[in-house]
């Protein structure tokens, strides 16, 4: 019996008398017996197949097994499936030896986990399929600390034909239970990380993308869990994929309560030439456990990404506050411009200034110039170099925004270079967002983008790179590559993108890289490898955030997940909430401004001074503390984050839709030590009359109307401010009983020091221990 433990769960196998591996258990930590947990089976039922006349009872069909091959009786979903010399499609891949070691080595050309401290254990089961000559090994990584084991495959052709993989998948996980649920991450552009929960009763549930990315539509971060698991109780599995192409996750449920998930590459539209002596590598899959709910699985999660995929300088550094362009003039840029933005975002106290898209080529929208990363010297007469220059000397870092692996038609790489990009020669090509993608499956592509994006970033005094991906595969082929082959080039496309990643973010290790693609269409582990954030969504409506941003925390740490603050009524919906709420939600992230500070009120930009200054001093807790969800429905989100010793908390309670007279409203907290006093206050922000709208005339001594030039001078005159909470109590209270929010304003009668919840109405909460 394989034995693997981590500090809370055990995930343990067998060799059956077959040479097949039987999985036992994967769960709560036990002391594992296989003669209990093992199947007891005597006779193949029914119709099934008998795998060998001379084991009687063995029937693979009915086995709980580590890795499935397609064609000797397994007729779910496999995990391997090999076209052999013969044409035949069976495979039977069977125990020949185990391999232990300590250390977590790279997988090279894919990105993978790693580990500084060389504790992590490494199993690796060889499997042969002596009929053909082929070796499968499966590989095991135990991150004993935060609960956590990564898987992988590699498939090995020993013999001296060529075979074609259709597929090499990176996880399987059987289960023996009554009902399970699936829950997957679904969404669109500006829609990001719906939450969806399915019972699965009989049949499959896919989640998979074909689009050349992880993507928006169908994030590869899923779990599995007890039907009435919630956020603090019941069993979770949260699995994740290390990879940021086309994947699949299938979830299915036989016969016998046996349930069947598999995540690896998408097997649809894929497949892979291996030629004698070489092999395939499969992408990392990475496994958690918790019997504490879905904030328990994440919280492992979370632990995981944070310390052994994110790397590199900024790992642990706290993120600067930055100002990004984009919403505040789109491409309509230049020096004055930028300069004059710079120098609002520096009064404001943002660190970082970002010019996004705009400032090369011919680049005036969105149809030309991508490919030409040399810069506009009409917007910009000193270069990147001369703005940066400037930037800098307003004590500010400089940023920008490239999209290296994309051209449009109109650039004179694509006039210089039409081969480059993934297109049919001779064929109606279907565009996306008016530009191509380029073809990173060839490697003189990759190196063009490796020197021209060198060029850039050491052209001026670059801080900060936001790396954009703005179009979805489609006429996916590779000009000149072999056309038998060309199932093999979204995945060759993908290894090319990661060649380039780690050059680029090695030869420049200063620089803080952002993913971007087209907001959260490629939020993915494999990407989180070489950038430490990606900006989550390409919608900053606070509203949209939470419940975007909720969406991530369940796979995702939010030192990952970027959110801005941005401009009312909001770009992408039209609604307005307040600067406030906008940056309550925006701050469980790493905060920036996307709006144009020079057209704003004083009043708002003296807001924004003060939650610079606010989200400054909690920033390490606010990026890298423990986050956890509270109660959360469709109108109501509460989040906590706590250091790791329990000592300062920060917390949020959102509430979409006013109703009048809702009767009492609590916050609940997290992550507290239960027997300890905490010091509890909220954040007490101005609040304008103009809110009231004409009800102010029931307490002015004149007549006010509305708009008039009397109603600004009455709000700039009458102070208001929100509600104040300060109270000592124990922690045991504030996350059992929680603390009861002030009364809400209810139309019959304002005493200063209510609570005014207008829609989208939030309150920023501040938990300190009493004794620390
Ligand atoms: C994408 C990004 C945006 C912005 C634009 C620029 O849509 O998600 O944030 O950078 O591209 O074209």
């Amino acid at each position: 019996m394989f034995i693997l433990n981590t500090k809370g769960t055990t995930y343990c196998f067998e060799i059956t008398k077959s040479g097949h591996l039987e999985h036992l258990y994967y769960g709560k930590k036990i002391h594992p017996d296989a003669a209990a947990l093992r199947e007891k089976d005597y006779v193949a039922p029914g119709n099934t197949i008998t795998y060998d006349s001379s084991i009687k009872e063995m029937t693979l069909e009915y086995k709980r097994l580590e890795f499935s091959s397609y064609g000797k009786g397994d007729i779910r979903e496999p995990f391997i499936e090999v076209i052999n010399p013969d044409g035949s499609l069976t495979s039977d891949f069977l125990f020949k030896d185990a391999v232990i070691s300590k250390g977590k080595p790279d997988l090279e050309i894919l990105p993978s986990s790693y580990d500084e401290k060389g504790d992590t254990e490494h199993l690796c089961v060889i499997l042969k399929d002596e009929g053909y000559n082929l070796t499968l090994e499966l590989h095991y990584y135990v991150f004993e600390d935060c609960d956590v084991i990564t898987r992988n495959a590699r498939f090995i052709n020993d013999s001296k034909e060529t075979v074609i993989l259709k597929r090499l998948l990176s996880t399987q996980l059987d289960f023996i239970s009554d009902k399970l649920s699936f829950t997957t991450f679904n969404g669109a552009w500006a829609n990001e990380m719906n939450k969806n929960t399915a019972t699965v009763n009989g049949g499959k549930i896919i989640n998979s993308s074909n689009i050349g990315a992880s993507s928006n539509r169908s994030n590869p971060f899923v779990m599995i869990h007890a039907v009435d698991a919630a956020e603090d109780y019941g069993k979770c599995y949260g699995i994740n994929l290390i990879y940021s192409g086309n994947h699949y996750e299938c979830f299915e449920r036989t016969s016998h309560s046996l349930y069947r998930f598999v995540s690896g590459i998408n097997p649809c539209g894929f497949s892979f030439e291996i030629t004698p002596g070489s092999d395939f590598v499969s992408p990392e899959s990475v496994m958690t456990f918790s019997d504490k709910g879905f904030n328990g699985m994440s919280l492992n999660m979370h632990e995981f990404v944070r310390e052994h995929i994110v790397r590199g300088n900024w790992k642990k550094k706290e993120r600067p506050v930055l100002l990004n362009s984009w919403e505040a003039c789109y491409f309509d840029l230049n020096e004055k411009k930028m300069l004059k933005l710079a120098k609002e975002a520096k009064d404001v106290g943002a660190e970082l200034f970002v010019m996004d898209d705009g400032w090369f080529g011919n680049r005036d929208d969105d149809t030309k110039a991508l490919g030409d990363w040399d810069e506009n010297l009409k917007k910009l007469p000193g270069g990147l170099s001369g703005l940066g220059r400037k930037i800098k000397a307003l004590g500010l870092d400089f940023g920008i925004w490239v999209e290296p692996e994309m051209v449009n038609t109109c650039s004179s790489l694509y006039y210089l270079h039409p081969d480059w990009t993934l297109e049919i020669p001779s064929h109606k090509h279907s565009e996306g967002r008016n530009q191509r993608v380029l073809d990173l499956s060839k490697s003189e592509v990759c190196d063009f983008i490796i020197e021209k994006m060198s060029s850039v970033f050491s052209s001026a005094e670059i801080s900060y790179v936001k790396w954009d991906m703005n179009r979805i595969f489609s006429d996916a082929y590779s000009q000149g590559f072999d056309k038998n082959r060309q199932q093999e080039i979204p995945h060759r496309y993908m290894l090319g993108l990661y060649r380039v990643m780690k050059t680029l973010t090695e030869r420049f290790p200063d620089i803080l890289f952002e993913g971007c693609a087209s907001g959260g269409n490629r939020f993915d582990l494999g990407i989180l490898c070489y950038f430490p954030q990606i900006w989550a969504s390409d919608n900053t409506d606070a509203s949209c955030r939470a419940a975007i941003q909720t969406g991530y925390s369940y796979g995702y740490p939010q030192s990952t997940i970027s959110a801005h603050v941005s401009n009312c009524p909001n770009h992408q919906t039209l609604r307005n909430t307040s600067i406030e709420t906008r940056f309550n939600i925006a701050a469980f992230g790493i905060l920036g401004y996307e709006l144009n500070l020079c057209d704003i009120s004083d009043a708002e930009k003296e807001a924004i001074a003060a939650q610079i200054a606010v989200y400054k001093a909690n920033r390490a807790l606010l990026q890298f503390g423990h986050f956890y969800r509270g109660a959360i429905n469709e109108n109501e989100f509460e989040w906590t984050v706590a250091d790791a010793d329990s000592n300062r908390a920060v917390g949020l309670k959102f509430i979409r839709l006013k109703r009048a007279n809702d009767g009492l409203k609590y916050y609940h907290a997290r992550g507290l030590l239960e027997n300890a006093r905490y010091h509890f206050t909220n954040r007490v922000t101005p609040i304008n009359v103009k809110i009231f709208g004409d009800l102010v005339n029931s307490i002015a001594p004149v007549h006010v109307k509305q708009g008039s030039i009397m109603h600004d001078v009455v709000s700039r005159i009458v102070k208001f401010s929100t509600e104040k909470d300060d109270g000592y109590f124990y922690g045991d209270m504030l996350m059992e009983a929680g603390y009861l929010m002030k009364q809400d304003f209810v139309g019959t009668g304002f005493t200063e020091g209510m609570r005014v919840f207008t829609d989208f109405g939030s309150a920023m909460y501040f938990i300190e221990r009493e004794d620390v």
